[in-house]
């Protein structure tokens, strides 16, 4: 039994329910945050994430710092590109929008390879925007949460290293990062954001970001200072290396609850290996997925390879519109969410499955949910139907 208030169940892609225990964490009393004891949680913080991302080369390095998922967007525009470079943005959905506008603020120019609604630009065509420029950075959201499209990331990194091995490969992975596999060493990513809301299952508010040993000499290597004060690894790289040897050190203050919050959410994935989280995220999804279709609905990722295993973006019947569903549902217990891809964003709803709600025995969030959907389509149809 949950410890929490009675509350609908938080299914939308992020942020997503809490576990007790990681709730619970938060409350910890008040402590300095450049005394021992918090800067030994902060280090081994530190350390874990590097165990998430299945990185032990020690050139990596993760970075922790107050603010949202899009602090990581800025991190990489400000301290790994330069003014004037050239970023090569894969576009799956309006996260892949915003990534290139924030290039697009600090001077970057940012190049999107589009493909339609609910898939992914190809491997050959990624070749051939390779061959035709010189990219600085390649960037490829992993899980798309406007339209729960999945890129494959391996296949993309493989051809990048044969094609252009300069170019760095960034991988957005704020709703990807706690339930996609991702192997940093093994596949020779540079640089993954994500942000503690989704899949880690943390209340929000901190931007967690990888970076690889090249993709720190890039910076090391810049001609001009990194043009963000807040986000510059300037200011952060020293501070995240004294974190994890357990030194005391300050540049801004840290919020020492959250990341009492995010330890144990990390001590809690990796409470099991890896593995059996991601199958268990991807099992859940197929099983969601049957469902769906079993209910008459489509996907936007249509093509069993381009669906995300942390959740499922839905088309409604044609003439329903989010407004008409996502309340219904609230009045049985979940939380969906609507459309946010702009050229389609009447037309579906979205539907988180990460974290807790899937990992725990004791929770039936999602069958909950699935139960809901079908009842809620059967009852605003037989009103519309109706009147
Ligand atoms: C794929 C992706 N990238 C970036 C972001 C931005 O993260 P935040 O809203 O935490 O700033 C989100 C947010 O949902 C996201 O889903």
């Amino acid at each position: 039994m949950s410890s929490q208030a009675p509350h609908p169940a938080l299914l939308i892609p992020g942020p997503i329910e809490f576990d007790d225990e990681v709730l619970a964490s938060m409350s910890h009393y008040s402590e300095s945050h450049v005394g021992a004891p918090f800067v030994n949680t902060f280090g081994e913080c530190l350390s874990m994430l590097r165990k998430l991302f299945q990185t032990e080369n020690p050139s990596s390095q993760p970075f922790v710092i107050s603010g949202s998922g899009t602090l990581g967007w800025d991190q990489v525009a400000a301290n790994v590109t330069e003014p004037g470079e050239d970023a090569l943005v894969l576009h799956t959905g309006y996260f892949a929008d915003s990534f290139a506008d924030c290039f697009e603020t600090y001077g970057v120019n940012a190049t999107q390879l589009k493909a339609p609604i609910g898939d992914r630009p190809q491997l050959d065509e990624v070749e051939k925007a390779l061959k035709e420029k010189k990219y600085k950075v390649i960037t490829v959201t992993h899980t798309d949460t406007s339209t729960g499209v999945l890129s494959e990331i391996k296949p993309l990194a493989d051809l990048v290293h044969k094609v252009s091995p300069d170019t760095l490969i960034v991988v957005d992975g704020v709703c990807s990062v706690g339930c996609e596999d991702i192997q940093f060493d093994a596949w020779g990513i540079d640089v993954v954001i994500t942000a503690s809301q989704k899949a880690i299952g943390c209340p929000a508010g901190l931007s967690i970001v990888m970076a690889s040993g090249r993709a720190i000499e890039a910076f090391k290597n810049r001609k001009s200072r990194p043009n963000s004060y807040f986000g510059s690894w300037k200011n952060w790289l020293p501070i995240m290396q004294n974190y994890e040897a357990k030194k005391p050190s300050y540049f801004a203050t840290p919020s020492p609850q959250l990341i009492h919050a995010l330890h144990t959410a990390l001590k809690q994935i990796l409470s099991q290996p890896l593995a059996d989280r991601f199958a268990r995220h991807k099992k859940v999804s197929q099983g969601v997925k049957k469902e769906i279709d079993a209910m008459g609905l489509k996907q936007l990722a249509s093509k069993p390879e381009n669906q995300a295993s942390g959740m499922t973006a839905i088309y409604l019947p044609e003439g329903l519109t989010p407004p008409e569903i996502l309340p219904t549902l609230m009045k049985k217990g979940v939380i969906f969410a609507g459309g946010l891809h702009k050229e389609i964003a009447a037309k579906y709803i979205r539907f988180g499955h990460m974290g807790v709600s899937v990992m725990s025995e004791q929770r039936d969030d999602i069958s909950r949910a699935l139960k809901a959907l079908k009842e809620g389509l059967a009852e605003v149809n037989a009103t519309k139907g109706g009147k």
